[in-house]
């Protein structure tokens, strides 16, 4: 982000994802003989196994939930990361985040909601609905990856708090201690993380809440126990380790706001045709590829979201 981006991006041969491991999603439900079964996955039953979300999938509602793009491999899914709180450097957080502790985990809801409180990860997600989408992530130092979440939709997350009509806006926040994330020493950022979205950005079926990568828990460095993906906006919308949800009026002020508000905008929507004012958004580096590709607008998504910003001026609402 307002680190200067190294050119150390590029993995070596040896982090590049075999020929077995770019089978697309489709193609091995294809050979399993369940694209298209719609069956849930009960993580609370004895039998459970997270690796089971591979093979019960729900049925798509978007095309851009069945990606057949390759999945960037899930060494470098959990290797190359963005996680301020343990250290500003892509390495830092797979080295560090072993001192968080995801486990028990309570997340405070506030604000313009009927049913405030503290709830506990199992109270927010029902882990009978969880999905896995396989999304384009962006990142706004224009590099990306493909990567299958597992989650629910946050809207089941939202209809459960009640949200009231006035609440405009609603936003998420990292777990604030020093103990746990060591890199909260230092005020790279104003602690705690927060980013926050649109109501109807956030009721958006596309908008996930995560607890798990391909056939496992979130690991800490993603974002344990529970983190937001916004697969249409850039990288750092996709708030780790929430604790904190609050339903606001106003438009919330969010961590790379407060710190660059002429580099970084509230929506960060991808958006090729606008600029970082330090570099260019208009092609990326995809994560265990050779050369660069073209950014899509909206990442992609553009079908689905496009008319949430109808008649919005997007270089201004960047
Ligand atoms: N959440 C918190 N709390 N702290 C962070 O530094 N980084 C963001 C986002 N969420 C960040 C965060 C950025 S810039 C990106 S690109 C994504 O997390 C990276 O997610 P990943 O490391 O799981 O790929």
């Amino acid at each position: 982000m307002l680190i200067k981006i190294r050119n150390s991006w590029d993995l070596s041969d040896n982090d590049v994802t075999s020929e077995a491991h770019y089978k697309s999603r489709r193609e091995l439900l294809k050979t399993a003989g369940i694209v298209g079964l719609g069956t849930a996955i009960n993580l609370l039953s004895p039998s459970f196994s997270f690796a089971q979300t591979l093979k019960n999938q729900l049925a798509n509602e978007y095309d851009g939930r069945d990606l057949t793009d390759q999945q960037t491999q899930l060494k470098a899914i959990l290797g190359y990361n963005n996680f301020y709180e343990f250290g500003t450097e892509k390495e830092d957080p797979s080295r560090n985040a072993h001192s968080l502790k995801p486990e028990p985990w309570t997340v405070s809801v506030d604000g313009q909601c009927e049913n405030p409180g503290t709830y506990s990860v199992e109270d927010l997600i029902d882990f009978n609905k969880l999905e896995q989408r396989i999304y384009r992530m962006r990142c706004v130092e224009a590099w990306s990856m493909v990567i299958p979440w597992v989650g629910v939709s946050l809207s089941e997350v939202i209809n459960k708090l009640k949200p009231k009509s006035n609440a405009k806006y609603i936003y998420f926040e990292t777990l604030v201690d020093p103990e746990q994330m060591p890199g909260q020493h230092r005020s790279v950022i104003k602690w705690p993380y927060r980013e926050g979205l649109r109501m109807d950005e956030a009721m958006h079926p596309l908008t996930l809440m995560a607890v798990g990568l391909y056939d496992q828990k979130l690991a800490n460095q993603n974002g344990a126990p529970l983190r937001l993906v916004v697969p249409w906006k850039y990288g750092f919308k996709g708030v780790k380790s929430i604790v904190k949800i609050s339903f606001v009026e106003q438009k919330p002020n969010t961590s790379w706001m407060r710190l660059a508000p002429h580099e970084y905008g509230f929506y960060a929507n991808v958006n090729p045709n606008v600029a970082h004012p330090r570099w260019s958004q208009a092609n990326e580096r995809r994560i265990g590829d050779f050369g660069r590709r073209d950014t899509l607008m909206f990442n992609g998504y553009g079908e689905q979201v496009a008319h949430l910003y109808d008649g919005m001026n997007l270089k201004r609402n960047f």
